[in-house]
């Protein structure tokens, strides 16, 4: 069977292409502003409405004054539940400004999975230079992505022998990159082109939802998620390795 090179087709969601990526990452940046606006907006408006409230007490019998007292002070609650729903609603949009040191999560990931690698026979290599930069991500996701991708290795080699995982961390330019490669079956070209899409699974019990996942985590933290070509993987790092994907991330940005 003659197999496709892996094309690099734009790995997101069904129906989202980058145009439109590009424009939802926008969306959530004016959500950011308008989470930070709404919340600068609530300060003085507590003030309005404390002192309008001050003012009514004193004023509640006046014909003139009491009507239009209580009608601003509805007013202000009004503006207090728009506010307060705006801040709700962003607070899903906030961008990742969190940051981790990738030296740790690797170490708890292959501590975690130990167990699983041995029982299914694989050894597992750390391939990470002493010093590693610290990255912009939260620690959790960093762990659920590597998580992954370790699993899948697994998964992918089990029971045969000599099998080998790697774990391999290293800084390039502006991007910290973190690879895991494996020695399993490889992954054919049509199976290649599908990976990140969500639900796509060729395992039995599989969710499909790991890669998918894994991406948009790398994406949102203005990374990516890359599958290697086979020959890039084998020279890269070792001619038995057939599988490896790497992850990308900026490099923590200077504090401004
Ligand atoms: N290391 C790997 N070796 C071989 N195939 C892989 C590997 N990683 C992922 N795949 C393929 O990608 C598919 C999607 O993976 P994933 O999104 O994690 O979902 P799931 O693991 O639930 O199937 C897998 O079903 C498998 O076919
Ligand atoms: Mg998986």
């Amino acid at each position: 069977m003659a197999m496709r090179k892996n094309e690099s087709k734009a790995p997101f969601p069904q129906g989202i292409d980058e145009e439109k990526f590009d424009k939802l990452s926008q969306l959530a940046e004016m959500g950011k502003l308008l989470a930070e606006t709404a919340h600068e907006l609530s300060q003085p408006l507590a003030g309005i409405k404390a002192f309008t409230q001050m003012l009514r007490k004193r004023y509640d019998d006046d014909d003139f004054l009491g009507p239009k007292l209580r009608l601003i002070e509805k007013q202000a609650r009004h503006m207090e539940a728009i506010l307060d729903s705006v801040k709700t609603y962003s607070h899903g949009l906030r961008t990742v400004t969190e940051s981790c040191a990738p030296r740790e999560v690797i170490e708890s990931a292959m501590l975690l999975l130990r167990n699983k690698a041995t029982k299914a026979r694989v050894e597992m290599e750390l391939r990470v230079p002493a010093e590693l930069p610290t990255v912009e991500i939260p620690e959790h996701k960093l762990q659920q992505v590597l998580l992954n991708l370790m699993n899948n290795a697994i998964e992918a080699m089990k029971g045969s022998e000599g099998s080998k995982l790697v774990v391999e961390a290293s800084e390039s330019g502006k991007d910290f990159r973190l690879a895991v490669a494996d020695t399993g079956p490889g992954i054919p070209g049509e199976v290649a082109n599908r990976v990140f899409e969500p639900f796509f699974t060729t395992k039995k019990d599989g969710s499909g939802l790991g890669l998918a996942i894994c991406k948009r985590i790398a994406r949102q933290a203005g990374g990516d998620l890359r599958l290697l070509g086979q020959g890039e993987c084998s020279s890269r790092f070792g001619e038995r390795f057939r599988t490896a994907l790497e992850l990308s991330l900026p490099l923590e940005r200077d504090a401004s």
